[in-house]
Protein backbone atom coordinates (compact mmCIF):
# COMPACT_ATOMS: atom_id res chain seq x y z
CA UNK A 1 0.00 0.00 0.00
CA UNK A 2 2.96 2.61 0.85
CA UNK A 3 4.90 1.75 -2.29
CA UNK A 4 1.03 2.36 -4.32
CA UNK A 5 0.94 5.43 -2.93
CA UNK A 6 4.39 6.14 -3.66
CA UNK A 7 3.97 5.05 -7.17
CA UNK A 8 0.60 7.50 -7.24
CA UNK A 9 2.78 10.30 -6.48
CA UNK A 10 5.80 9.81 -8.19
CA UNK A 11 2.96 9.66 -11.84
CA UNK A 12 1.55 12.79 -10.55
CA UNK A 13 4.77 14.68 -10.15
CA UNK A 14 5.98 13.30 -13.96
CA UNK A 15 2.84 14.45 -15.29
CA UNK A 16 3.13 17.57 -13.85
CA UNK A 17 6.51 17.70 -15.17
CA UNK A 18 5.40 16.70 -18.42
CA UNK A 19 2.72 19.67 -18.46
CA UNK A 20 5.30 22.26 -17.42
CA UNK A 21 7.55 21.39 -20.26
CA UNK A 22 5.45 20.47 -23.02
CA UNK A 23 5.19 22.54 -25.79
CA UNK A 24 2.74 25.24 -26.33
CA UNK A 25 0.03 24.65 -28.88
CA UNK A 26 1.24 26.53 -32.11
CA UNK A 27 5.34 27.12 -31.11
CA UNK A 28 7.19 24.10 -32.90
CA UNK A 29 9.29 22.15 -31.04
CA UNK A 30 8.78 23.91 -27.83
CA UNK A 31 10.65 26.55 -28.58
CA UNK A 32 8.59 29.73 -28.71
CA UNK A 33 9.10 31.31 -31.68
CA UNK A 34 9.59 35.62 -31.92
CA UNK A 35 6.60 37.17 -31.36
CA UNK A 36 5.47 39.28 -34.48
CA UNK A 37 2.94 41.58 -35.98
CA UNK A 38 -0.51 39.89 -36.48
CA UNK A 39 -2.66 42.61 -36.66
CA UNK A 40 -3.24 44.99 -39.41
CA UNK A 41 -2.28 48.74 -37.85
CA UNK A 42 -4.84 51.09 -38.34
CA UNK A 43 -5.12 53.76 -40.84
CA UNK A 44 -1.93 52.89 -42.63
CA UNK A 45 -3.04 53.59 -46.19
CA UNK A 46 -3.39 57.30 -44.92
CA UNK A 47 0.29 57.13 -43.67
CA UNK A 48 3.12 59.94 -45.44
CA UNK A 49 4.99 58.63 -48.27
CA UNK A 50 8.87 57.62 -47.44
CA UNK A 51 9.86 56.19 -50.56
CA UNK A 52 9.48 53.48 -53.28
CA UNK A 53 10.88 50.40 -54.60
CA UNK A 54 11.02 48.29 -57.59
CA UNK A 55 11.86 44.29 -57.07
CA UNK A 56 13.18 42.85 -60.54
CA UNK A 57 13.46 38.86 -61.03
CA UNK A 58 10.28 36.86 -60.03
CA UNK A 59 8.61 39.24 -57.52
CA UNK A 60 8.38 41.82 -60.59
CA UNK A 61 6.72 44.08 -58.01
CA UNK A 62 6.62 48.04 -57.30
CA UNK A 63 6.23 48.59 -54.03
CA UNK A 64 5.52 51.64 -51.71
CA UNK A 65 6.91 52.84 -48.04
CA UNK A 66 4.95 54.69 -46.27
CA UNK A 67 5.07 56.04 -42.30
CA UNK A 68 2.87 57.03 -39.36
CA UNK A 69 4.22 60.05 -38.32
CA UNK A 70 6.78 58.57 -35.63
CA UNK A 71 8.31 57.08 -38.69
CA UNK A 72 7.50 59.85 -41.17
CA UNK A 73 9.54 62.32 -38.42
CA UNK A 74 12.48 59.94 -37.40
CA UNK A 75 12.76 59.34 -41.76
CA UNK A 76 12.95 63.24 -42.30
CA UNK A 77 14.98 64.11 -39.67
CA UNK A 78 17.37 61.18 -40.32
CA UNK A 79 17.30 59.67 -36.59
CA UNK A 80 18.72 56.66 -35.52
CA UNK A 81 17.69 54.52 -33.70
CA UNK A 82 14.04 54.61 -34.80
CA UNK A 83 12.12 55.40 -31.35
CA UNK A 84 9.26 53.47 -30.19
CA UNK A 85 5.84 53.63 -31.74
CA UNK A 86 7.60 53.55 -35.24
CA UNK A 87 5.47 51.51 -37.68
CA UNK A 88 6.46 51.49 -41.75
CA UNK A 89 4.30 50.17 -43.96
CA UNK A 90 5.60 48.30 -47.39
CA UNK A 91 2.36 48.05 -49.69
CA UNK A 92 3.59 46.06 -52.47
CA UNK A 93 1.85 45.25 -56.12
CA UNK A 94 2.48 43.76 -59.07
CA UNK A 95 4.23 46.00 -61.32
CA UNK A 96 2.12 45.88 -65.00
CA UNK A 97 2.40 47.74 -67.90
CA UNK A 98 -0.50 50.68 -67.89
CA UNK A 99 -2.11 49.74 -71.62
CA UNK A 100 -4.04 52.90 -71.17
CA UNK A 101 -0.80 54.91 -71.14
CA UNK A 102 0.90 52.88 -73.49
CA UNK A 103 -1.87 54.04 -76.09
CA UNK A 104 -0.44 57.83 -75.45
CA UNK A 105 3.07 57.12 -75.64
CA UNK A 106 2.86 55.03 -78.88
CA UNK A 107 5.22 52.08 -76.82
CA UNK A 108 5.21 50.32 -73.81
CA UNK A 109 6.69 52.95 -71.19
CA UNK A 110 4.40 53.08 -68.59
CA UNK A 111 4.32 50.66 -66.02
CA UNK A 112 1.88 51.33 -62.42
CA UNK A 113 0.93 49.03 -59.30
CA UNK A 114 -1.52 46.40 -60.46
CA UNK A 115 -3.26 43.99 -58.47
CA UNK A 116 -2.11 44.17 -54.23
CA UNK A 117 0.38 41.07 -53.48
CA UNK A 118 1.06 41.62 -49.76
CA UNK A 119 1.41 44.39 -47.03
CA UNK A 120 4.49 44.19 -44.61
CA UNK A 121 4.82 46.37 -41.49
CA UNK A 122 7.73 47.08 -39.41
CA UNK A 123 6.88 48.21 -35.67
CA UNK A 124 9.07 49.52 -33.64
CA UNK A 125 8.97 48.65 -29.76
CA UNK A 126 12.27 47.26 -27.91
CA UNK A 127 10.64 45.58 -25.10
CA UNK A 128 7.85 43.44 -27.00
CA UNK A 129 9.63 42.74 -30.02
CA UNK A 130 13.31 42.45 -28.01
CA UNK A 131 14.10 39.00 -29.46
CA UNK A 132 13.96 40.53 -33.08
CA UNK A 133 16.01 43.77 -32.27
CA UNK A 134 12.78 45.51 -30.94
CA UNK A 135 11.00 45.21 -34.61
CA UNK A 136 8.10 43.43 -35.03
CA UNK A 137 7.88 41.75 -38.59
CA UNK A 138 4.04 41.57 -39.88
CA UNK A 139 3.44 40.24 -43.79
CA UNK A 140 -0.43 40.06 -44.66
CA UNK A 141 -2.09 38.72 -47.63
CA UNK A 142 -5.34 39.07 -48.75
CA UNK A 143 -5.57 40.56 -45.15
CA UNK A 144 -4.54 37.92 -42.80
CA UNK A 145 -1.40 37.59 -41.51
CA UNK A 146 1.53 34.98 -42.10
CA UNK A 147 2.42 31.53 -39.88
CA UNK A 148 5.89 31.60 -37.50
CA UNK A 149 7.32 29.64 -40.07
CA UNK A 150 7.16 32.46 -42.85
CA UNK A 151 8.20 34.96 -40.82
CA UNK A 152 11.47 33.54 -39.81
CA UNK A 153 13.79 34.93 -42.76
CA UNK A 154 12.35 38.93 -42.15
CA UNK A 155 14.97 39.44 -39.11
CA UNK A 156 18.13 37.75 -40.11
CA UNK A 157 18.02 39.79 -43.63
CA UNK A 158 16.84 42.76 -41.92
CA UNK A 159 20.29 42.87 -39.77
CA UNK A 160 22.11 43.27 -42.41
CA UNK A 161 20.75 46.93 -42.21
CA UNK A 162 22.21 47.05 -38.46
CA UNK A 163 23.51 50.59 -39.58
CA UNK A 164 20.60 51.61 -39.98
CA UNK A 165 18.42 50.08 -37.31
CA UNK A 166 17.54 47.05 -39.61
CA UNK A 167 15.63 49.52 -42.23
CA UNK A 168 17.02 49.55 -45.77
CA UNK A 169 14.64 52.12 -47.41
CA UNK A 170 15.61 55.79 -46.82
CA UNK A 171 14.36 58.87 -47.50
CA UNK A 172 13.36 60.22 -50.52
CA UNK A 173 13.15 64.17 -50.29
C1 LIG B 1 16.53 38.59 -48.24
C2 LIG B 1 16.36 39.80 -47.47
C3 LIG B 1 15.00 40.20 -46.94
C4 LIG B 1 14.07 39.41 -46.31
C5 LIG B 1 14.11 37.92 -46.03
C6 LIG B 1 12.99 40.30 -45.92
N1 LIG B 1 13.25 41.58 -46.30
FE1 LIG B 1 12.11 43.21 -45.94
N2 LIG B 1 13.32 44.33 -47.11
C7 LIG B 1 14.49 43.90 -47.70
C8 LIG B 1 15.03 44.98 -48.54
C9 LIG B 1 16.31 44.93 -49.36
C10 LIG B 1 14.13 46.06 -48.43
C11 LIG B 1 14.24 47.41 -49.15
C12 LIG B 1 13.10 47.65 -50.13
C13 LIG B 1 13.04 46.66 -51.26
O1 LIG B 1 14.01 46.46 -51.97
O2 LIG B 1 11.94 46.08 -51.45
C14 LIG B 1 13.09 45.62 -47.48
C15 LIG B 1 12.07 46.44 -47.04
C16 LIG B 1 11.17 46.10 -46.06
C17 LIG B 1 10.26 47.01 -45.40
C18 LIG B 1 10.30 48.53 -45.53
C19 LIG B 1 11.28 49.08 -44.47
C20 LIG B 1 12.74 48.80 -44.82
O3 LIG B 1 13.44 48.12 -44.06
O4 LIG B 1 13.20 49.26 -45.88
C21 LIG B 1 9.47 46.27 -44.57
C22 LIG B 1 8.35 46.79 -43.69
C23 LIG B 1 9.88 44.89 -44.70
N3 LIG B 1 10.94 44.82 -45.60
C24 LIG B 1 9.31 43.84 -44.02
C25 LIG B 1 9.74 42.51 -44.16
C26 LIG B 1 9.05 41.38 -43.60
C27 LIG B 1 7.80 41.44 -42.77
C28 LIG B 1 9.76 40.26 -43.95
C29 LIG B 1 9.46 38.81 -43.66
C30 LIG B 1 8.18 38.30 -44.09
C31 LIG B 1 10.89 40.72 -44.74
N4 LIG B 1 10.85 42.08 -44.85
C32 LIG B 1 11.85 39.87 -45.25
C33 LIG B 1 15.08 42.68 -47.53
C34 LIG B 1 14.47 41.57 -46.94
Amino acid sequence: MKHCKFFLVAVATIAGLAALIAPVPGHANGQSAAPYVTEIPQGYRGWKWISSAHEAGKLNSLGAVLGNDIAFNAFRDGKLPYPDGTIIAALHYQNVPSDENNKIFGQVQSFVPGAPTNIQFMVKDSTKYAATGGWGFGHFQDGKPADAAFMKPCFPCHEKAKATDLVFTRYAP
